[in-house]
């Protein structure tokens, strides 16, 4: 993309043309700050993702929002760019085939297997608005563990979705997706237009920011890691670097569990893939 111009118009109607160095300056800048692979011709994804804060910093163009940076290195602002530019598409029991084989196959086995501690560690990498987290927990709840010793970290490294996250509150739209009808009634309260999850749900959850690429060595150990729908963002290096990072957080013989899109193999050969029902999990050594 070298020496063009990429041209783009802002919804309020106004052309703007982001150069190219601008471009690889947000490229660059994305992925610094999260390991984000910005691809090449994305103008009009920047657009839409970044438009609300053009309007909020009262900015005309993308370029003008690079003079900011460059200038200020506003780390509010960075974050903003940053979290604007991340996917927090999620949505409760999703692809609902791995909570089939949590519930038939690898929880009872980590029941059996924790029996005497009656302790139970879970981390939800990449949890965007927490969903996931509290689906397991419902599950867990269901299963009669109400009085176990449960910890379910959720982490995110957009502080937005975070915040969310704990705040444990849901439009009537996210509660319509995935989650069954018997749940909804069973473990959320309702709170003016939304739902909010009853405190038996939260108690077992804690979210916090985390970028995956950090050190995980103060993290876990966990009995299983959700870390879905996020590797597909990364490049090769990055992917590899966090698949190694998470089987160190591992109980040995611990799970992993990824998008459906994404694998282990030709990455980290340590993991040993294992279909249980339609779904892979990535066993640790
Ligand atoms: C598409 S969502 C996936 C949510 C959930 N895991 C699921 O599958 O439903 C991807 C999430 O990854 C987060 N993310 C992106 N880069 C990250 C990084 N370097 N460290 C931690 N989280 C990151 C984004 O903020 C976003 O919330």
């Amino acid at each position: 993309m070298a020496g063009q111009t990429e041209t783009f118009t802002t919804g309020g109607g106004r052309a703007a043309d982001l150069t190219a160095e601008n471009y690889r300056f947000l490229q660059e800048h994305l992925y610094k700050a999260s390991g984000i692979i910005l691809e090449p011709d994305r103008n009009h994804l920047l657009e839409v993702r970044l438009l609300p804060l053009l309007r909020e910093q009262k900015l005309v163009s993308l370029n003008d929002l690079c003079a900011l940076l460059r200038a200020t290195r506003d780390p509010v602002v960075s974050r903003h760019v940053v979290e604007a530019m991340t996917t927090n598409e999620t949505l409760f029991f999703r692809d609902a085939h791995p909570f089939q084989a949590l519930k038939n196959e690898l929880l009872p086995a980590l029941v059996e297997l924790h029996k005497d501690t009656r302790k139970l560690s879970f981390w939800s990498a990449a949890c965007a608005t927490g969903q996931e987290a509290y689906s397991l927990s419902i599950l867990l709840l269901e299963m009669g563990l109400a009085d176990w010793n449960v910890q379910i970290l959720g982490t995110d490294l957009n502080q937005q979705v975070v915040e969310k996250a704990r705040a444990a509150r849901y439009s009537q739209l996210e509660v319509n997706r995935g989650l069954p009808a018997q749940y909804l009634v069973k473990y959320f309260t309702r709170q003016g237009q939304d739902w909010e999850l009853k405190p038996e749900v939260k108690r077992f959850t804690r979210f916090e920011t985390f970028d995956l690429r950090s050190s995980m060595a103060h993290l876990g150990p966990f009995d299983f890691v959700f870390c879905r729908n996020v590797l597909i963002y990364f490049d090769v290096p990055t992917k590899r670097q966090i698949l190694e990072g998470i089987r160190g957080t591992l109980f040995r013989g611990g799970h992993l569990l990824l998008g459906s899109a994404e694998t282990t193999i030709h990455l980290d050969n340590q993991f040993r893939p294992r279909s249980i029902g339609s779904s892979v999990f990535y066993q640790a050594p």
